[in-house]
């Protein structure tokens, strides 16, 4: 069984605003040019795209967004822009519909795939990208939340139980978090750049305290990156000491990944320094869980030449080849080691796997020492010295400071 590419090859033409520069068509021509060159696109099934319906996209959304987005292939460059407005990020294009719809369809051909077992797992190349939009609202570039629809197509499809979700993109996906923040069957994972919340979107429950609400209360996930410039051995801390533990508890049926690689290194957004072949490693990691059932999902990702060479690294894992030797593992930062703690503490009690997590600092180090020895209460307890000529009080016996001790007396004394 070989692993797929969905591709979605559809391009078009954003607004001309200046944030529009990055999220380009050429991000999905460089990636499929690269596996092509490689000869990873030869080893790959390739399954065709369909537009996802209406059913699919209000297993997220409501229909009340769905009908407006639907209106914006009709409204004029003046009304496009005032729809566009209302959201945070968010270029509305007279094709971008056709395309969302695409994009998420991709999504669920892939899930169909690898639940029916046609391929073992694959990766969707798609646009626009889907984490960060919203029940209402489209943010960040997104319109449809690709991956949040296909986790509830899952459920609802092929009787999934559990699916856990790897966001492994730069950027928090809001839309994830809100969509399963009170679902125990999602569990979902997100590191982010964050910097103590002056990161886009600067949300203060993008924060590790953000562990999910009421029965979903431990089932999200929140790694904030509070530094930029974070390396391999940062990623990688994260999973052997985070991720990985939580998710062989969990045991998931089906493993989804926001894959974005915006957390590349060269990445204009993310600012990371992580090379492209940890993905290879992510990847594999995470083919151990849900016998193997992993669908990759494109979120970010702005270097076209990092994310060419990651694409290709994650695909070639996918396909079952090893891992390149690991490089620069020079151990994670203190600050990354922060965020890592921080994270485990809040979910010490959700975790069996982390259930002694924060009393490992130094601080709180368990340390042994020697009972203090015995101590004997005297029988005598209080002197009082008089000055001469006063009368002994009842109750003390009176000595003359002259007088040699008797030994008898003082052996009463201790
Ligand atoms: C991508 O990264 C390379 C290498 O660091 C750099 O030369 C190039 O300018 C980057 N491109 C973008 C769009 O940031
Ligand atoms: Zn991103």
């Amino acid at each position: 069984i070989r692993s797929s590419v969905v591709l979605h090859t559809h391009t078009y033409i954003w607004l001309r605003h200046p944030a529009c520069k990055i999220e380009v068509p050429e991000r999905l021509t460089v990636s499929h040019e690269a596996l092509v060159q490689s000869g990873l696109a030869d080893r790959c099934v390739s399954i065709p795209v369909r537009e996802a319906t209406d059913a699919d996209i209000l297993l997220v959304h409501s229909e009340e967004y769905l009908e407006a987005v639907k209106k914006t292939p009709y409204m004029t460059l003046e009304d496009l822009k005032e729809f566009t407005l209302q959201y945070g990020d968010v270029y509305f294009h007279p094709n971008i519909y056709h395309c969302a719809k695409l994009a998420a369809g991709a999504a669920l051909q892939l899930v169909d795939s690898v639940m029916t077992g046609k391929v073992r797992n694959g990766m969707a190349l798609v646009r626009p990208p889907g984490h960060h939009s919203m029940r209402s609202a489209a943010s960040g570039f997104c319109v449809f939340n690709n991956v949040a629809i296909a986790a509830r197509y899952a459920k609802q499809k092929y009787g999934v139980k559990r699916v856990l979700i790897v966001d492994w993109d730069i950027h928090h996906g809001q839309g994830v978090q809100y969509s399963f923040e009170d679902d125990p069957s999602v569990l979902y994972f997100s590191w982010h750049r964050y910097e103590h919340q002056k990161f886009w979107p600067q949300l203060r429950e993008s924060d590790f305290d953000s562990v999910g609400k009421n029965k979903g209360v431990g089932f999200n996930i929140n790694v904030p990156w509070n530094k930029v410039g974070m390396q391999n051995s940062d990623y990688l801390s994260i999973f052997c000491h985070l991720l990985l533990p939580v998710a062989y508890e969990f045991n998931p049926d089906l493993v989804l990944v926001c894959a974005g690689f915006d957390s590349a290194i060269g990445d204009p957004e993310g600012e990371m320094c992580a090379t492209p072949d940890i993905f290879a490693h992510l990847t594999h990691l995470l083919m151990n869980l849900a016998g193997g059932k992993l669908c990759a999902v494109l979120e970010g990702g702005y270097n076209l030449t990092s994310l060419a060479q990651s694409v290709c690294q994650t695909v070639q894992t996918l396909l079952g080849d090893p891992a390149p030797p690991p490089a620069n593992l020079d151990g994670p930062c203190k600050s990354a080691l922060d965020s890592l703690h921080c994270v485990r503490s809040a979910h010490r009690q959700y975790w069996s796997c982390l259930k002694h997590a924060g009393e490992e600092g130094n601080s709180i180090e368990e340390k042994v020492w020697p009972e203090p020895p015995k101590r004997v209460t005297p029988t005598i307890r209080t002197a009082v010295v008089l000055p001469d000529g006063v009368t002994c009080p009842d109750g003390c016996k009176r000595f003359s400071s002259s007088e040699d001790l008797d030994p008898l007396i003082i052996s009463k004394l201790k």
